[in-house]
């Protein structure tokens, strides 16, 4: 079964072919990075009128990619939920009507299902696992039972760990996107230069959780208070301090999953988890298989949601085609997940 996956939730506009779930027939992203440079940040505007110009280009190089037409193809699949409004209706909606003029399946798929999901293009992974979900909107750490069953363990209580890598390198005039950045920066800087502060959410319910706020605010507003003796305030030790601590906080509730679970496979997705420190940390602990995607498929991609299409698809899900987008998942909180809020609509 030959998929066309569209992916157009933020700043890419995407589209990818994958057979049966696993083979990557075609991936095309058009990234507008440029176009929301100069203003340090995404702006929402610009971003759903890129997508508009560029989807059918892009659907259009994705086939010729792999050497298809429409009528090769046997669903069209298209992410509708959490992102940008504008930009997640002008995915969705030129899906929609590429399928009904084709009389093909249509499927709408959940962004994040799709980051975990990137990781099973290129690895048989087995369920049950520990999923990090971990991108500019999103830091989830959930137990994973199946493509469409994740029972949430942790979230974040405020920003999520992509939103502060930006907004730090937004503050620093590091550039944008600010990730990537800082994690090229972090390289020229020592992470023991600044004493960051982490947070104590350690009890109940919040065992899990993960906050990035107060991590945000001590290095935008505070960074001399917890500068060590003998280092210097660069802007590289800043980033490198930043993104230790920032790591540190994810592995240590990742770790009182993996105690408390037993599980000890984990699959990382999202964009964050193209970072080079958190896959470096990661790797050290030899009692885990962290299976991380390739970096080309850690950011936004069509590939991801073509191939968590294939599952729903071959147990018969379909999409109505009254299916609208969401911007947010409220049920993305702790342990009310599953099919309703990353499956099914
Ligand atoms: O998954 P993604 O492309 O879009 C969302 O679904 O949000 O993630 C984007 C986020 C941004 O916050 C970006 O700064 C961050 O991923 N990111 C990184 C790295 N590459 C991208 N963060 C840390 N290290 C990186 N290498
Ligand atoms: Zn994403």
């Amino acid at each position: 079964m030959k998929v066309l996956g569209i992916e157009s939730s933020c700043d890419e506009t995407a589209c990818a072919i994958v057979e049966d779930g696993r083979k990557i027939l075609s991936n095309v992203v058009a990234t507008q990075i440029p176009f929301h440079q100069v203003y340090k940040g995404v702006v929402p505007e610009i971003a759903s009128r890129k997508h508009a110009e560029w989807i059918l280009p892009v659907v259009r190089q994705a086939l010729e990619q792999a050497s298809m037409t429409l009528d090769d193809v046997d669903a069209i699949a298209a992410t509708n939920r959490p992102g940008l409004m504008g930009s997640l209706l002008v995915g969705l909606t030129f899906a929609k009507t590429l399928a009904w003029s084709k009389n093909k399946p249509f499927i709408a798929i959940n962004h994040m299902l799709g980051h975990l999901y990137a990781a099973h293009l290129e690895n048989d992974i087995p369920y049950p696992y520990l999923g990090l979900l971990v991108s500019g909107g999103h830091s989830i750490i959930a137990k994973v039972n199946g493509f469409d069953d994740l029972e949430v363990l942790g979230t974040t209580i405020d920003d999520s760990v992509g939103e502060a890598f930006d907004k730090v390198a937004k503050y620093y005039d590091l550039g944008y996107p600010g990730g990537v950045i800082i994690d090229k920066l972090s390289k020229e800087g020592d992470s023991a230069a600044f004493s960051f502060p982490a947070p104590k959410l350690d009890k109940g319910d919040h065992r899990y959780d993960v906050s990035f706020s107060g991590l945000k605010t001590a290095v935008i507003h505070q960074a001399d208070a917890f500068l060590n003796k003998g280092f210097e305030k660069t802007t590289a030790n800043i980033a490198a301090s930043f993104q230790e601590t920032a790591c540190k906080i994810l592995i240590s509730r990742l770790m009182r999953a993996v105690q408390d679970t037993g599980l000890t496979t984990v699959v990382a997705g999202g964009g964050v988890a193209a970072n080079s420190r958190l896959r470096a940390l990661l790797a050290e602990h030899s009692e885990l298989n962290c299976i991380f995607p390739p970096l080309k498929l850690c950011g936004d991609n069509g590939a991801m949601i073509a191939g968590v299409a294939y599952h729903f698809l071959q147990r018969g899900d379909r999409s109505e085609w009254n299916t609208t987008a969401c911007a947010r998942i409220p049920q993305f909180k702790r342990g009310l997940a599953n099919l309703e809020a990353f499956g099914r609509r």
